[in-house]
């Protein structure tokens, strides 16, 4: 096995704050999850946050410039140790210069892609193509209507839909052209899975047809599937010459670790004794170990539940994460009646795989949670470690990392004999930042996942001077135990509109880990802009998050749980922000466990009069975009961003920001260049490449979304205008025409 330290990055859909994501049910039910149009009033005057913001960042800008120049005497990567996953690879480092080497390219709203010049990006890994069976590259077998109107049962042998977060692991034989890629599948559009039932396809009340749930749980979770480049004729195709190929969905069986394992609040009849769940769902972004293993992460996974009664769904565990009595995105928990039985038609009573489809009505019916599915949302909000290369390998929920809903986990720099840390967005509106470090010391010999299970969850807290720290959520820690003990006895200096007045603390770190969202709403974290894809810069370890945009920031906005918090402040210095920015911190000394770090704000994303980039100029026509979301830095120190607005920002937009895209940027100096956009109504999302940076995965998550209410969205991408006007998400890949590397 090969070692790659990599990161993906997800793609995501809804914009609301998980406690109203569920009053909005209806505007989902159209759009597909898509967040609502922005509305700008209620604004603060824009220029008043940013004269708040260029006074603090000339502090700031000075000691940044001043590490970043350290970094520069100390020679590439020399500030850190090297990272042992990416040089394990043999790649070249040339320098994490960062330098953009091609010319930018004007926004475009068509329904192709469109690339720099010089460049190639064909359409790759489609959902609906067979990775297993006797159908794997057989044309007439990856077609839209092969797709559509293919079985649940061979929905498990073909891609999966809405892919995301994606990790390339190369072969040491050829590993520029010869790995396995793990791709994240977040979610589905049922009008494209079941197009013969027409519009009610997506209709989430009344019972569901047995096999639409089948396809549907298929069509989640995360493909594996085994890629080799022809080098004849340079394409990359499917191979299943290793028996790498595995499609692991929303029902297959994996393991807790980490302190929920066996904890009462994950007993299910599935699993009386807490060690095991079925499925994951919604994997947005991802990442990987530098021990060669992927991580896909457990995003917006509340709605898919149906939580009973209203009482049923005031249990803290699921309200504070959206789970509402009427709740269930896709009618899994209510399977269609079968005429022969009389009862509700699942495919199997098999006392191994009970109740596959009703697990996801959460209604206590049973004496205790070992009779019913009470506990099954708690199973889910997780990091999910998948081996790769062993497609007999159990994946493994770690719940040290805690539940909420993950955008992504990327690993720092690992450094030999020191902690490794794990980076992860909650992205919903005014959610935080988090950060696991490993309790045990990472060694390039005897790294794995045992490191994952043991260790203390953080969650980060800006200061508007531009410093920040990092708040354990440790039940054993003095400070946050002080914290719970206030909060206990007054709930409402914590929640001041009465939603937790019956907090009684927490009974165990497993109890802390469920209620990942309110340990850090009671340790005093940073509501941030819906926190998504994280980085880490591969020599000077900095991490960049992107935070999407938060439509509902200063709006005077009372949720069912807490008030929106009613101030922009530095970290966050827009009101209603509707194009979002991107943020990055240093460590102090570097150090993975440090509690301790320094921020400050990479580019204020938007048009070209309410923007600004790292030297404090507006962006232009050759970089404005919106709704960052992707994030990647590459082994060259090339920063990629990718752009995820919603289809009413879309529809609005399409005029100024086109399509979604993808943008490349210098860390050091803030320059930004678009590279690539996509087509009609998708977002750009996941990032990979092989060791050599010479091949670029990048993925187009649903083609045309919302184009049934919005018809300036419609794509027929990539199968093209033939193919029944219907898109479908899939990988590009992203070549140069010289054999060059990307993005140089
Ligand atoms: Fe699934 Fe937050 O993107
Ligand atoms: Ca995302
Ligand atoms: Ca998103």
């Amino acid at each position: 096995m090969t070692n790659r330290n990599h990161q993906g990055r997800p793609s995501c859909e809804e914009a609301l704050p998980a406690e109203t994501r569920h009053d909005a049910q209806s505007l989902l039910s159209v759009d597909g999850g898509d967040e609502p149009p922005t509305n700008f009033s209620n604004n603060r005057p824009f220029g008043a946050v940013i004269g708040q913001y260029y006074s603090r960042r000339q502090v700031l800008q000075g000691s940044l410039q001043a590490a970043v120049a350290g970094l520069f005497a100390a020679g590439p990567g020399a500030a850190l140790a090297a990272s042992p996953g990416r040089s394990a690879q043999g790649r070249a480092r040339p320098g994490f210069e960062g330098e953009l080497g091609f010319e930018a390219i004007p926004v475009y709203n068509g329904d192709e892609v469109s690339v720099a010049p010089g460049y190639s990006a064909e359409a790759f890994l489609v959902v609906g193509e067979p990775i297993l069976g006797p159908d794997v590259g057989n044309p007439a077998a990856n077609t839209v209507e092969a797709f559509e109107n293919c079985s649940g049962a061979e929905m498990e042998q073909r891609i999966g839909s809405h892919h995301d977060g994606m990790t390339y692991f190369p072969f040491g034989s050829d590993p520029n052209n010869h790995g396995v890629i793990c791709i994240n599948h977040e979610y589905i559009d049922a009008r494209k899975l079941f197009p013969a039932s027409g519009p009610n396809a997506w209709v989430s009340s009344g019972t569901r047809p047995a096999d639409q749930i089948r396809k549907g749980i298929a069509a989640h979770g995360v493909s594996v599937v085994e890629i080799k480049r022809d080098k004849a004729t340079g394409k990359w195709q499917i191979t299943t010459e290793s028996g790498l190929n595995r499609r692991i969905t929303a029902e297959t069986p994996m393991v807790f670790s980490g302190p929920v394992r066996g904890s009462d609040l994950v007993r299910t009849k599935y699993s009386p004794d807490g060690t095991m769940t079925r499925g994951t769902i919604n994997n947005c972004a991802n990442g990987f170990t530098p021990w060669g293993t992927y991580l896909t992460c457990e995003e917006n996974w509340a709605s898919y539940f149906a939580a009973g009664t209203q009482q049923d769904a005031a249990r803290r565990e699921l309200r504070r994460y959206g789970v509402t009595a009427n709740s269930r995105r896709y009618g899994w928990d209510n399977p269609e009646i079968n005429p022969l039985t009389g009862l509700p038609d699942e495919p199997t009573a098999s006392p191994t795989n009970p109740d596959p489809y009703r697990r996801f009505d959460a209604t206590p019916t049973g004496f205790d949670a070992t009779e019913d599915y009470r506990n099954e949302p708690n199973c889910q909000g997780w990091n999910v470690e998948i081996d790769p290369f062993n497609p007999d390998s159990t994946p493994v929920k770690h719940t040290a990392l805690g539940r909420y809903a993950h955008e992504g986990c990327v690993v720092g720099v690992p450094q030999e004999g020191q902690p490794l840390a794990f980076y992860s967005g909650d992205d919903a509106q005014s959610q935080y930042m988090y950060k696991f470090v490993t309790a045990g010391r990472y060694s390039r010999r005897t790294a794995g996942s045992h490191l994952l299970e043991t260790g203390t969850l953080y969650a980060a807290k800006f200061n508007d001077d531009g410093t920040g720290e990092w708040l354990a959520l440790d039940i054993n820690d003095v400070r946050f135990r002080a914290a719970v003990d206030r909060a206990v006895a007054d709930p409402r200096s914590v929640w001041p509109g009465g939603q937790y007045d019956d907090f009684d603390g927490f009974r165990d770190q497993a109890d802390v880990l469920v209620n990942t969202r309110l340990a850090a709403d009671v340790a005093g974290a940073t509501p941030m802009d819906r926190p998504e894809w994280a980085t880490v810069h591969p020599s000077t370890g900095e991490v960049y998050f992107s935070c999407t945009n938060n439509s509902n920031r200063g709006r005077d906005t009372t949720t069912n749980t807490r008030p929106i918090p009613a101030e922009a402040d530095a970290a966050n210095p827009r009101p209603a922000s509707a194009f979002g920015h991107i943020i990055r911190f240093r460590e102090r000394g570097n150090r993975s466990a440090a509690t301790r770090f320094n921020w400050e704000i990479f580019v204020l994303s938007g048009p070209q009069d309410d923007s600004l980039d790292l030297q404090g100029r507006p962006l232009d026509d050759t970089n404005i975009h919106a709704s960052a979301d992707g994030l990647w830095l590459d082994d060259r120190g090339i920063l990629w961003i990718e752009t995820d607005m919603g289809s009413g920002q879309q529809e609005a937009e399409i005029n100024r920001f086109g399509n979604n895209q993808m943008l490349a940027a210098n860390p050091y100096t803030g320059e930004i260049r678009r590279f690539f956009v996509g087509c009609r109504g998708q977002e750009v999302t996941g990032w990979a490449d092989t060791p050599d940076g010479r091949t670029v995965f990048v993925n187009l998550q649903h083609p045309g979304e919302a184009s049934e209410s919005r018809p300036v969205l419609a794509s027929t991408f990539p199968d093209g205008p033939g193919s029944g006007g219907r898109g479908r998400s899939c990988t590009i890949v992203i070549t140069k025409n010289d054999g060059g590397v990307v993005g140089t």
